[in-house]
């Protein structure tokens, strides 16, 4: 079970999941481009907020990348922040860390909006779907007119039928579909890995209604890569 407010498993789970890994980065790039091009428009807020942002890696590609964004990293656990605050210290000037539970999230728990673009990477499986609707829809409050939200988390297998499928393709992507020994060789595998790690993953059908219900006005999946995806919905 991932334990978030200790200290000792925050900064081994850090250590393992660096910016620039390969697993990391396959997703990463597409988001990172995306948010890049979005602020790049001048159309919205160069504020960006980073939603469950652990140890700040996400955050720390943004602000470097883009000098003049200002970016708001908002996450349930303390040692990950602490983690977060070494790593953005250099930023510190053009960021702000907050702490606040997906559970009892309302908007006011994400100061320093309206944001242009906010994130989520790899954050609210770990919530109850309560609290996933509830961080959804506080987004929503904060985000400015043509603000975007950029959700790359990982997705339930919904369809036990289909777990063959899925794992010929986990076989022929091999070293391109990083996550493959992790995902496991047969469905109740799968089931343990998920549970093992104390996830609870909404579909993705569950995901993309979750985001119209929190009020946004279009959603699209942009990229799936095994059982992870990267879904954009943007308010008018
Ligand atoms: C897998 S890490 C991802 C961190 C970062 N987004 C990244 O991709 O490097 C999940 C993060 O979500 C945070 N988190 C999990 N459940 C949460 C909750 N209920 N409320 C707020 N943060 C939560 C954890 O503390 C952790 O920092």
């Amino acid at each position: 079970m991932e334990q978030w407010n200790d200290l000792a498993f925050a900064r081994s789970w850090a250590e393992r999941n660096t910016d620039d890994s390969t697993e990391r980065r396959q997703p990463l790039d597409p988001l990172q481009r995306i948010v890049s091009d979005h602020l790049a428009s001048g159309s919205v807020p160069a504020r960006v907020l980073d939603l469950g942002c652990g140890h700040g890696v996400i955050a720390a590609c943004i602000l470097h990348e883009l000098p003049r964004v200002a970016l708001v990293g908002v996450d349930g656990s303390p040692p990950m922040l602490e983690l977060a605050c070494e790593r953005l210290a250099p930023f510190a000037d053009r960021c702000v860390l907050a702490q606040a539970d997906f559970e009892t999230m309302t908007p006011t728990d994400l100061p320093g909006g309206p944001f242009g673009v906010a994130v989520a990477v790899q954050s609210i499986h770990d919530s109850s779907d309560e609290g996933k609707k509830r961080a959804l829809a506080s987004v929503h409050a904060v985000l400015a007119p043509s603000g975007l939200f950029l959700l790359l988390d990982r997705v339930r297998l919904a369809t036990p039928a289909l777990f063959g499928a899925y794992r010929s393709v986990w076989e022929a992507l091999g070293s391109a579909f990083y996550s493959q020994q992790r995902e496991g060789g047969t469905l109740a595998e799968h089931v343990h890995s998920v549970a093992e790690r104390g996830d609870k993953p909404g579909s993705l059908e569950q995901n993309l209604l979750w985001l119209r219900e929190a009020g946004f006005d279009e959603v699209a999946v942009l990229y799936v890569i095994g059982v992870r995806a990267l879904i954009a919905a943007v308010v008018r």
